[in-house]
């Protein structure tokens, strides 16, 4: 694998909402960190200019941020360039060429659907733009295996695996990445951290609002595929895999994989789907849609070391908070030596993934007074230092640019999860309907929960 740094970044879609949330706003304090000084060319149809496409910089930056340094947004309005047109005529990638200079290496990242990925590959190809080059592809990553294999030849036929970096922008965040470190940079886990020990894990990640305007795109994937199949299994496998042999990207990977051939394909028994009231009414929603906004997800891994413990993952849209957090309830202590605990008292470690980055350890202690009875505490360290924290976006960005895969999803792997879900994926029954600020379905959710059942997390 090359490690040498790219010397462009070619943003694909740099008209689109994703740009201007994200891709944009983590360019912008790359350069404010001093980070990136290279050309950024953004392609798209519409007839922008650099000056508009740096004017839709500055909305996104000041929306993400609330205020724009103009010292750090005059550097980056400098390294912005940008090149007009469709993305099926080869006249734009001549254009592109012009535009690309002596650039060497550059890095394309393709913000775009799935559906565009192969005019964009071909027009590169033909254009000889794509020698050198690294390609780094947004999600959703196919909708089922079959689409994630054509896009994966899509992208073979010109980049070899190492040049293809697949992103989900969750295994940028510094708190899943703190899962990582904090399973493997403290010894005292690893003797508990199995199936003798380990009672279940849950996985909730809650959202408050709901499609927000996204819903032709949201009608075609729903929660499963939207975040279940990527953002949250990312995270099981996080929590279940083996210490990496080393620190190279494909080491970590590598255990990543294992834990996700012993996933247990999911049948229709492993899922409860359900779908806020409303929904059928937002715009670009199908009128009987038996799309899912909220699904909850059982889990089986066949590892010696975690054999019999379920992995639930509980997500939805308008649930009472915005949350993410995942917990690990251990066994109870085989005797009850003095007052009765029940399951969700005590023994368990708490992951508080966001909006704040926290983790906690629940435990029993005597309550003050006469009688030998407890009460439940739980030890938290919550991360307060914020200085050099860096979304998402702007780690994903660097590190591609830098060549480095680690925090990237290998081939493999991107076709791996979607065997795990495939069964469950397009249900065409009508999903039970929930009300907006409630957690899910009541009643089709009764009984589905890990043993000692779920833990909301606080707002
Ligand atoms: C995206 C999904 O991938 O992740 C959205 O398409 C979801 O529906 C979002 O809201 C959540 O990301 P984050 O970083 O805000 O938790």
């Amino acid at each position: 694998m090359s490690s040498h740094r790219s010397d462009v970044l070619v943003l694909f879609g740099a008209t689109g909402d994703l740009a201007h949330k994200k891709i944009l706003p983590a360019l912008y304090s790359m350069v404010k960190r001093g980070v990136l000084t290279e050309p950024v060319i953004g392609v798209a149809l519409e007839d922008w200019d650099r000056a508009k496409l740096a004017e839709r910089a500055r909305d996104g930056i000041e929306a993400a941020n609330g205020k724009v340094d103009e010292d750090a947004f005059r550097k980056l309005a400098d390294l912005l360039h940008y090149v007009s047109g469709d993305y099926r005529d080869p006249a734009t990638f001549t254009r592109l060429r012009e535009a690309l200079s002596s650039d060497k290496s550059p890095l394309y990242y393709l913000a775009i659907p799935p559906s565009m990925f192969e005019p964009v590959v071909q027009g590169l190809e033909q254009s000889g733009g794509a020698a050198g080059a690294r390609v780094m592809v947004e999600k959703p990553f196919g909708r089922d295996l079959q689409s994630a294999r054509w896009l994966n030849r899509v992208l073979h036929i010109v980049f070899d695996e190492a040049s293809i970096f697949r992103i989900d922008h969750y295994l940028g965040k510094e708190a899943i990445q703190n899962l990582l470190y904090f399973r493997f940079a403290n010894a005292f886990l690893e003797p508990v951290w199995n199936r003798n020990f380990v009672d279940s894990v849950q996985v909730t990640m809650a959202e408050n609002f709901g499609v927000e305007g996204r819903g032709r795109f949201y009608d075609e994937v729903g929660c499963i595929r939207d975040v279940i199949e990527n953002h949250l299994l990312n995270i099981i496998l996080l929590l279940a895999m083996e210490p990496p042999a080393g620190n190279n990207a494909d080491d970590l990977i590598d255990e990543k994989v294992q834990v996700l051939k012993a996933v247990r394909t999911l049948t229709a028994n492993d899922v409860v789907r359900g779908q806020v009231d409303g929904y059928l009414q937002e715009p670009g929603v199908a009128a009987a849609s038996p799309r899912e906004t909220f699904a909850a997800v059982r889990f089986m891994i066949d590892t010696w070391r975690w054999q019999g413990v379920p992995f639930y993952i509980r997500a939805g849209k308008n649930l009472p908070v915005h949350a993410t957090e995942v917990l690990v309830r251990f066994k109870q202590p085989p005797i009850a030596v003095f007052d009765a605990v029940a399951r969700d008292e005590a023994n368990y470690l708490r992951f508080r993934i966001s909006p704040d980055v926290a983790i906690g350890i629940g435990a029993r202690r005597k309550a003050s007074g006469d009688a030998m009875v407890g009460e439940k505490v739980e030890l938290s360290a919550l991360d307060t230092d914020t200085r050099n924290e860096m979304e998402p976006y702007e780690r994903l960005i660097g590190d591609a640019m830098n060549g480095n895969r680690q925090l990237f999803t290998r081939q493999d792997a991107s076709e791996i999860a979607w065997r795990i879900v495939a069964p469950v994926l397009d249900d065409p029954s009508p999903p039970a309907v929930y009300q907006p600020g409630t957690w899910g379905p009541e009643e089709a959710m009764a009984g589905f929960c890990p043993p000692g059942g779920w833990v909301d997390p606080g707002a």
